[in-house]
């Protein structure tokens, strides 16, 4: 197999575990998700370093909502804060920066930021990092049905042609490649309704290692793991075609 295709092109992460993190510091929640930024540094130098051209991150789902309000206005500030203040030095680093979620039900302090970082990252090329924020599966994919419902009515679009391809263009992931790899931090075993379409032919890396300590170094893991996986999306493996 050739180097190239070994190395994942884009890489999407459920980063979890920042609250047990931060119990088994006997310290608050808030705290594992203060800690968690530093993980999202690493893992974005990481990322450029082996030649990953797509990182998505999820950091807020539409369910998150039903947590203790003091976490949720922390989550944000956090949010608000350090896209603001890395966006310089991401850009620095080739980091062209885009948002996938809900915004327009977000406060205008985010979507400010949010404009702000894409604005500003808009030409670079190095890694697309894509932030997942107030994103769900089903909010996404609901989305798309009745964008193309409306399309259909105005005669923009003839349902019999509607195909797969249409479907992943009025996704919110239009601009991006589908994951080739998904990662998931802290043992549990779920997509938590992340990039449920996207994920059809996605590998499935697990870790039990909470989010605030995932580094550098088991980014590398799990792309090692990648790099041994036979993708068949559905045909035979290369040796059994020779056969
Ligand atoms: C992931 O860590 C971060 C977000 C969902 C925002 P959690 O906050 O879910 O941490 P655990 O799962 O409770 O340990
Ligand atoms: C998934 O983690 C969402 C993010 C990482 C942003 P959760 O901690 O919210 O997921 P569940 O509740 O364990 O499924
Ligand atoms: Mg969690």
């Amino acid at each position: 197999m050739d180097a190239e295709k070994k190395t994942p092109n884009h890489v999407a992460i459920i980063m979890d575990g920042n609250g047990r993190w931060a119990k088994a510091q006997g310290q608050e929640r808030l705290m594992g998700h203060v800690q968690g930024v530093e993980s999202v540094r690493k893992v974005i130098k990481a990322a450029i370093k082996h030649g990953v051209r797509y990182l998505t991150l999820y950091t807020f789902s539409t369910e998150n909502w039903g947590r203790p309000q003091e976490e949720i206005d922390g989550l944000m500030e956090l949010f608000v804060h350090h896209t603001v203040r890395e966006t310089p030095e991401l850009s620095r680093q080739g980091v062209r920066m885009r948002f996938i979620g809900d915004l327009e039900a977000m406060s205008e302090e985010i979507r400010r930021s949010v404009d702000y970082a894409e604005r500003e990252t808009g030409e670079n090329r190095t890694l697309t990092l894509i932030i997942a924020i107030n994103y769900s599966s089903r909010w996404e994919i609901t989305r798309a049905a009745r964008r193309i419902a409306s399309e259909a009515v105005q005669s923009e679009i003839d349902p019999g042609q509607i195909t797969a391809e249409t479907v992943s263009a009025h996704l919110t992931t239009a601009d991006f490649p589908d994951p080739d790899l998904i990662i998931r931090t802290s043992g549990e075993y779920r997509l938590s309704n992340f990039l449920l379409w996207q994920a059809a032919y996605s590998e499935f890396y697990f870790t039990p290692v909470l989010w605030p300590d995932f580094d550098e170094a088991q980014f590398a893991r799990a792309l090692e793991a990648f790099a041994a996986r036979d993708r068949r999306y559905g045909g035979v493996t290369k040796e059994e075609e020779q056969a």
